[in-house]
């Protein structure tokens, strides 16, 4: 029922970006309860997804590891780390939640974990047994299986570096196999390919059967990131849609790090021009920080129901960029109410403060009404044909506003 989940991007947490490698049941758990006591459920928050690192390494120190990585029958064995993933999921249904997990087409994850390599349909069949509603497909060692280094036995410890090298039409195979054989097992599973733009996947995600797909590289907690990615967004816009999205990756706000926990260092105006792009471009909202460690000013940016709203609107258009100024991007997006989102990006070391009237640029015409998305205020009602707009938008900041025509 691929054309019938994922109608509005998927909304929850990533274990990757705080966790990495030392991720554990019991740290997802932890998480999971995090997600409510923080109340960020109740915003639409709702998935626990388990990134890398669930499985056995290939370097065999897991203290449970007997030198198997699979059962005879080549369904995954559990480890110590995460010893019951059907008693996990559950605890993640019993509140409310939805259960993600992770895996690579290639014989081994990027962190050297078993990926699904050779037994797809066993991981796809397990996948549903256990409950899992999410899996992240994470193309990493696959480009060895192109060049010809299969290791297919992923009972052997190898120390085989796969990374790099494929074909992109060879590539598109791996990741459609698991797209059909998620869609015969008897539960909705949300496929997220994560193969970073290559291929210009989001011309091909919905014919593999996917839901969401990466666009870009890994992000980091760094303004050059940041701005980065969401400047190569625009030419996927086109093909999003209910059911299609186009994932720019996680959230980096809040606590971050793993092994080196730190609070984001992005600057607060810079945590706002990234939450309201990941907004109007009708992202999968991942958060990637301890859930643990929120403080404030991290839950209210995560809580802002008018800026999620537009994230989920049901037209599920993405928002583009229509009008460059200087360092100034203008993102517009259409919304199911008739209304559109607009975001004015200060990409730009100085301050914007300007008097704006150009809003046929925009698709805006006749009298609307103004209103701050963030602030979830009416700030003014103007005659877009002739009146301007005075906007102060900070360095690297951004300001957030949706237009209600009222012209009849
Ligand atoms: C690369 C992906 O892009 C990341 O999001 C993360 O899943 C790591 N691999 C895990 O090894």
């Amino acid at each position: 029922s691929g054309d019938k989940i994922a109608l509005t991007p998927t909304m929850g947490w990533n274990s990757w970006n705080c966790f990495g490698h030392e991720v554990s049941a019991d740290k997802v758990k932890r998480a999971a309860d995090a997600l409510i006591k923080t109340g960020l459920v109740n915003h639409g928050w709702n998935y626990i997804n388990i990134d890398d690192s669930w499985q056995f390494n290939r370097d065999g120190k897991d203290p449970s590891f007997k030198g198997k990585m699979r059962d005879e029958n080549g369904y995954i064995l559990t480890n110590s780390k995460f010893p019951d993933m059907k008693e996990l999921t559950d605890y993640f249904h019993s509140k409310g939640l939805k259960a993600g997990i992770y895996s690579s087409p290639g014989p081994w994850t990027c962190g050297g974990c078993a990926g699904s390599y050779g037994y797809e349909k066993q991981d796809a069949e397990s996948y549903a047994k256990w409950g899992i509603d999410y899996l992240k497909y994470d193309w990493c060692s696959y480009g060895g299986v192109i060049d010809g280094l299969p290791d297919n036995d992923p009972n052997k410890v190898s120390s085989l570096n796969f990374q790099g090298g494929g074909d992109l039409d060879k590539g598109v195979k791996p990741f459609k196999l698991m797209g059909d054989l998620l869609k015969t097992q008897p539960r909705d599973i949300v496929y997220n390919l994560c193969q970073y733009g290559m291929g210009d996947v989001w011309k091909w995600g919905n014919d593999a059967d996917a839901q969401s797909w990466r666009t870009t590289n890994d992000i980091t907690d760094t303004w050059a990131s940041v701005k980065n990615i969401a400047l190569a967004q625009d030419k996927a816009a086109p093909y999003a849609k209910p059911g299609n999205w186009n994932d720019p990756d996680m959230l980096v706000v809040g606590v971050v790090g793993w092994g080196n926990p730190h609070q984001s260092r992005l600057k607060p105006d810079e945590q706002y021009l990234h939450i309201s792009l990941w907004s109007i471009f009708s992202a999968p909202l991942l958060i990637g920080c301890d859930l643990e460690k929120l403080d404030d000013f991290t839950l209210n940016l995560l809580t802002n129901d008018e800026v999620i709203a537009v994230n989920q609107d049901t037209l599920g258009k993405q928002g583009v960029c229509l009008q460059t100024i200087g360092e100034l991007k203008i993102y517009v997006k259409d919304l199911e109410d008739g209304g559109k989102a607009v975001a004015f990006a200060n990409f730009g070391r100085e301050k914007v403060d300007m008097s704006y009237k150009d809003f046929r640029q925009l698709g805006i015409s006749g009298r609307q009404t103004v209103r701050d998305i963030w602030r979830q205020k009416d700030i003014a009602k103007i005659n877009t044909s002739n009146q301007a707009l005075s906007l102060d938008i900070p360095a690297h900041g951004v300001v957030y506003y949706k237009f209600i025509s009222s012209n009849n």
